[in-house]
């Protein structure tokens, strides 16, 4: 009798790749996926703990699964991730009806973990920070025209907010002609594009003896034949070098997109933040990729209501986003974590402070974003198509190389892909295209 595996996972796409990763471990021994948490022998949650927030969705949705256990003790219910290696053995004393509590660096070990609780009928911990080489894993993956693709686990850096130094370990990278066979396979299979990802891509092998660098590795997965496409996140603005601009210039596969985090356009709170860099490195090595790059296109990520941020440091930032003409942004309001040095920092703001400093950055960004989609409204982009648009019922979904996302009239048989689109309308936030 096969059995069935519910996932619930929160926070990044590492996590969600991770998650791909538990259910393709799991399966050799009979477990296939459900959508259906009622149904399921074995629940896992796959936790996040970057902010307060997604922590406490995790612990409310724990109180629903704990009823569900109730009426079904055999049902056997794990907590994975980020959370479980922040709360270890704290979460099995609160919730003694766990039966399995892991970190990141433990998925490899799951299989094993299982059969031992289901043996011994006891919870079994395992949150512990192996150094060394990052493992190869199969994965059960969601699409089958974009996969992600881990390439290193951990952080090295301390960004003094920051919860993924501890949560996810010591950084370690995976072997390189590993993620050329992983990736290789794939485009066999039929996969156009990759998304690496790590905390921080860029610094790419810099604990491994192996001696290549993330330029190097994109240089090696440039050559996979079929593969059309490739990404990678996240990366840090201190390790963007000369090599990986180049690599990004020159290589066919490499999208012209980056997602680098900015934090803030201060720094006074740069350097508390301890990010390594100045407001005007940032710029520089911004102004480097788009001379380098033509059509690159920038997200970032920003945190609003940092300890001692001053209104003149927030107007650093409103003027640090608006000028460097971002296509995305990802905005938080600073949350106090544990572990992390921001908490010792004097000058922690109000909660109403914040979400008043948010609500400016965003409305701000909002208009740029939008007036920059407009712009690109009667200009062709090539656009892999990655299925069935969600919003409109016969049309198809997918992205350009930029990465925006289009709507576009266009036949089924066209998914997997690539084709000239010409972009046509802003409606609603959403841009629509017809095939060129
Ligand atoms: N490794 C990446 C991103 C990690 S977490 C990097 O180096 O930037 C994703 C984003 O969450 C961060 O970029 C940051 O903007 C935000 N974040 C991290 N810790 C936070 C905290 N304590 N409060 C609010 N936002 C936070
Ligand atoms: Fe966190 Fe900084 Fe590491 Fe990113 S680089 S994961 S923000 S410590
Ligand atoms: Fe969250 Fe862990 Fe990712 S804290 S953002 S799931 S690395």
């Amino acid at each position: 009798m096969p059995k069935k595996l519910y996932i619930q996972t929160y926070g990044c796409q590492m996590n969600d790749h991770d998650s791909e990763r538990m259910a393709g471990l799991l399966a050799p021994d009979g477990y296939l996926l459900t959508d259906r948490m009622d149904e399921a022998d074995l629940i896992l949650m796959n936790t996040c703990s970057i902010r307060e927030k997604a922590e406490q969705k995790a612990f409310s949705e724990l109180g629903r699964i704990q009823q569900l256990h109730r009426q079904r003790p055999d049902l056997i219910v794990g907590v994975a991730g980020c959370m479980a290696r922040q709360e270890g053995a704290a979460l099995l004393t609160r919730h003694p009806w766990l039966k399995l509590v892991f970190g990141s660096k433990q998925i490899d070990q799951l299989p094993r973990l299982l059969r031992e609780t289901t043996a011994s009928g006891r919870p079994v911990i395992a949150v512990d920070d192996p150094l060394g080489e990052a493992p190869s894993l199969p994965a059960h993956r969601k699409g089958n025209v974009r996969a992600w693709v881990s390439i290193m686990e951990g952080c090295e850096n301390r960004c003094s907010f920051c919860v993924v130094p501890h949560s996810r370990g010591r950084e370690r990278s995976r072997r390189s002609e590993e993620i050329v066979r992983e990736v290789t396979e794939l485009a066999r299979q039929g996969y156009r594009e990759v998304t690496l990802l790590g905390q921080n891509v860029n610094s790419y092998g810099r604990t491994s003896d192996e001696g290549v660098d993330f330029a190097g590795l994109l240089q090696r997965l440039d050559g996979v034949p079929g593969l059309a496409r490739v990404r990678f996140t996240t990366s840090h603005p201190s390790a963007v070098t000369d090599r990986m601009i180049r690599a990004m210039a020159e290589l066919p596969t490499v999208c012209e997109h980056l997602h680098l985090p900015m934090q803030s356009g201060s720094d006074r709170v740069l350097e508390r933040m301890n990010r390594e860099y100045t407001i005007a490195d940032y710029r520089r090595t911004i102004e480097a990729l788009r001379a380098a790059v033509p059509g690159l296109t920038l997200t970032t990520d920003i945190i609003v209501g940092f300890p001692g941020e001053t209104e003149e440091d927030f107007e650093r930032t409103l003027e640090a986003a608006t000028s460097l003409a971002f296509t995305g942004l990802f905005a938080f309001k600073y949350s106090k974590r544990p572990h992390t040095p921001a908490l010792e920092l004097d000058g922690h703001l109000d909660e109403t402070v914040k979400t008043a400093r948010l609500q400016r950055l965003l409305t701000e960004q909002q208009a740029l974003v939008q007036a920059r989609q407009r712009a690109l409204v009667g200009a062709t982009h090539e656009v892999l198509f990655e299925g069935p648009s969600q919003s409109h019922p016969g049309w198809l979904f997918g992205r350009t190389r930029a990465a925006d996302q289009l709507h576009v009239e266009a036949p089924a048989s066209l998914i997997g892909q690539m084709r000239s689109v010409i972009i046509t309308q802003l409606r609603a936030h959403r841009l629509e295209g017809a095939l060129a």
